[in-house]
């Protein structure tokens, strides 16, 4: 592939990582995500289907995007998940598929979903209490959670487990979580809490990643991988334990000079940044059969939009007067779950 055939967007980052919303429905109602009685959501109706999607991702892979995120919602809620991930892993650009998911409904599919292709699984788990985590998800469902993260590691899955960090509810959970990271070879990365939505975001839940990092620096031995190239989170080795950290500082450490990612809503738009409300549709141009060089012409557009960084990077957050007085006056965040 030719240098400049790649997708670059104005400011000289290379956008390789796909995420991939499949659906908007969720069955959690995750207190920091939604209201207890959802959001309005595009319907089902709406979404590109299983052909268009794999369309879609054979056009961008052209561009060279091979990493590709399946998001929601909650991915697992699409009836054709398995075709999807079938069909999308024998396309040749595709080198690396992963699903990120409340794992509600991973447990009596992870087999599936290993000979179907699927290269790795993110699990959101915010607290390892069953109590919490209803209280959280609103869901009593944290042994199928917890067995379904087993699950994947039988299944020679690499596994990440997403954990929210939200001051006053379940920062006291930081080691317990660190902990999973000595016992098991999975990642455990730590969320800084985001203003997604605006439904569900209060600033006191916040918990700056720093506090995070000299909870786990006093109790565990940690040492920095140096190559974060292409990675949100900064990882770290646990001594003497099988998996790792991660950290991930949307708001207060900024990440978005890292930034190679680009979103698909379900309904077909594509998103240049979950910090902005610019989209662009390709929905009707892959409804009307629209050559693959207006669908290319329509991601390079998308890409030349992707701005510098977030809001709160482009206003050194940590420099200003205090975060919780800076985040009550910032722009809110288009976007659900993934
Ligand atoms: N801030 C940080 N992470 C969030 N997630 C969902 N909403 C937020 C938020 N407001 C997480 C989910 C999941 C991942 C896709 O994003 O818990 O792990
Ligand atoms: Fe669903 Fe994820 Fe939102 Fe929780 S955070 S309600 S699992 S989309």
């Amino acid at each position: 592939m030719n240098h400049q055939d790649y997708l670059v967007d104005s400011y000289g980052r290379r956008l390789s990582y796909l995420r991939l919303s499949l659906t908007e429905l969720c069955n959690f109602r995750c207190i920091y995500c939604m209201p207890e009685e959802g959001v309005p959501v595009v319907p089902p109706s709406k979404y590109l289907t299983r052909d268009e999607i794999l369309r879609f991702t054979k056009i961008i892979g052209r561009l060279g995007v091979h990493r590709i995120r399946l998001t929601g919602g909650e991915p697992l809620l699409r009836e054709d998940i398995l075709d999807i991930v079938r069909a999308l892993k024998s396309i040749e650009t595709v080198k690396e598929l992963s699903l990120t998911t409340n794992a509600s409904r991973l447990g009596p599919l992870v087999n599936s979903l290993k000979e179907a292709g699927l290269d790795r699984i993110n699990i959101s788990l915010d607290s390892l209490d069953p109590e919490r985590f209803k209280e959280i998800t609103l869901k009593d469902v944290y042994y199928e959670v917890l067995d379904a993260t087993f699950s994947a590691l039988r299944a020679g899955f690499p596994v990440k487990l997403n954990m929210v960090v939200l001051k006053g509810i379940s920062d006291e959970e930081i080691l317990e979580f660190a902990k999973m990271a000595y016992d098991f070879p999975l990642d455990v990365r730590f969320l800084e809490f985001m203003p997604l939505c605006g439904t569900g975001w209060k600033p006191e839940w916040v918990l700056p990643i720093e506090h995070v990092r000299q909870v786990i620096h006093q109790h565990f031995e940690l040492t920095e991988e140096k190559n974060r190239k292409d990675d949100v989170a900064q990882n770290y080795m646990i001594h003497g334990g099988k998996g790792k950290i991660g950290l991930i500082a949307s708001l207060t450490e900024s990440f978005c000079d890292q930034c190679s990612r680009i979103r698909l809503s379900a309904d077909g738009s594509l998103y240049p940044c979950l910090f902005s409300d610019k989209e662009v549709s390709v929905k009707d141009l892959l409804r009307s059969h629209a050559s693959d060089e207006a669908i290319i012409e329509a991601i390079r557009y998308a890409a030349s939009i992707k701005p510098k960084g977030n809001w709160f990077y482009e206003n050194k957050f940590n420099e200003k007067e205090s975060p919780i007085e800076q985040l009550q006056s910032h722009p809110m965040i288009r976007s659900i779950g993934g």
